[in-house]
């Protein structure tokens, strides 16, 4: 691991009239056990998980960067990780409570955990809901036990079901983390899935095809997975079961009723700043004349380490101009919705003719459609959203 100091580029004109809306992500990095298909920033617990002197870190973090989002409000907050739910309400009621002391939180801030099954009990749960929490995401991935077994996760069927039923009774709103396309998986194991994801009827899912990444178990041993013709009959049946019980598809891979779509999420996908704070967190922070990117140390121990030194950023750098229309347009073409003019130009600093070539290429193909001064995927350019983000690259 390089200790370098941070580098900062100071590179190309940004000039923003506005700032967009602010949230937080906290990282907490830990898990029960790496799954082969993983690659974010995950490690095995190994023992006792070091939650207070961790806590501690992330305050020293929070403070450090309080400077760089002075006076602005937080839309919401999201505790991914990792296995967040490894840690104890009272350390959640903590980390809220440290984040409500430092940040202007709007009124009904939504805060969602990641919780996976089988690392808390009933108790844990709602204590979860009286800390703070106003929406759970549990990562199911499956609720059947071979496919559970094949993708290595620690819970089985039973205690996925369990957690779901758990969550739609402790909160007003949660999600469910499917995975499709996993190991020898079939069509009707997936209509399975899908009959057991909707029987609790949630206000939001998110289904995710499994993507066997570099340097991961699965990269290295990889198993065998349905064709792409399998996979895409698959996301066809998605599709199709979840617009039938009023899931709407508002981003490629999540799925919500109206009034449920994930506000974090949201956020991030209409290119607003995040600040992400924690072992190996991402941040997107603007300012009037320019917009950074930061990421925090990785390796959890040396995270606490230079965060509790008031060091926590390991890189920060500046996005240039001419990099601001392809990173918009990366996330705003896996929205339904897609963008409006007005907010390309209040979230880049550029007036939406920078993109006009591209744009009409998208349209020629029909990739995307237009309607006033909004554009948006068609059906085709969320099935081939790759070719489409890559004509603004
Ligand atoms: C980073 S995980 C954190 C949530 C929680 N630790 C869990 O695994 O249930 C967030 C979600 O990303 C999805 N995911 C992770 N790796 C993936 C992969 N290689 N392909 C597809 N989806 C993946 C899973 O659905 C997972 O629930
Ligand atoms: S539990 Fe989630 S974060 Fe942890 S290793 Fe598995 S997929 Fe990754």
């Amino acid at each position: 691991m390089s200790t370098s100091p941070i580098r900062i580029h100071r590179a190309g004109s940004v000039s923003l009239a506005a700032l967009p809306p602010l949230t937080v992500y906290v990282h907490l990095p830990w898990c029960l056990k790496k799954c082969p298909y993983c690659d974010f920033n995950s490690h095995e617990a190994r023992g006792e998980v070091p939650e207070a002197r961790y806590l501690d870190a992330l305050v020293a973090d929070l403070e450090a960067a309080l400077p760089q989002v002075w006076g602005r409000r937080v839309s919401s907050v999201f505790i991914g990780g990792g296995t967040p739910s490894l840690f104890s309400a009272a350390g959640i009621e903590r980390l809220i409570a440290d984040i409500r002391a430092r940040l202007p939180l709007e009124p009904g801030c939504e805060i969602t955990l990641e919780a996976n099954p089988g690392t808390f009990e009933r108790e844990r749960f709602r204590a979860f809901r009286a800390a703070g929490v106003t929406r759970l995401s549990v990562g199911v991935q499956s609720f059947d036990d071979g496919l559970l077994h094949a993708v290595g996760r620690v819970h089985d069927a039973a205690q996925a079901r369990a957690a779901v039923a758990e969550a739609s009774e402790a909160f007003d709103t949660f999600n469910i983390d499917l995975m499709y396309a996993l190991p020898g998986q079939t069509l009707a194991q997936l209509d399975a899935d899908l009959d057991a994801a909707l029987s609790f009827a949630p206000p939001h899912l998110s289904i995710y095809h499994l993507t066997i990444e570099p340097n991961t178990a699965f990269a290295n041993t990889p198993p065998a997975l349905p064709d792409d013709d399998l996979a895409s009959d698959m996301l066809d049946r998605i599709a199709a079961r979840t617009a039938a019980v009023g899931l709407q598809r508002y981003e490629v891979s999540a799925f919500a009723r109206p009034g449920h779509r994930c506000v974090h999420n949201l956020n991030y996908w209409q290119f607003g700043d995040y600040l992400g704070v924690g072992a190996g967190a991402h941040g997107k922070l603007s300012f009037p004349d320019r917009i950074v990117r930061q990421v925090r140390w990785r390796e959890p121990a040396m995270y606490i380490e230079r965060a509790l030194a008031g060091k926590a950023v390991s890189n920060e750098h500046a996005v240039t101009a001419d990099q601001l229309p392809g990173e918009f347009m990366m996330s705003a073409m896996r929205l339904a919705d897609g963008f409006d003019s007005a907010r390309f130009a209040e979230r880049t600093g550029l007036a939406v003719t920078a993109i006009d070539a591209p744009l009409q290429r998208a349209r020629e193909r029909g990739l995307i459609e237009r309607d006033g001064s909004c554009w948006r995927p068609t059906p085709r350019g969320f099935d081939f959203l790759s070719d489409l983000q890559a004509l603004f690259l």
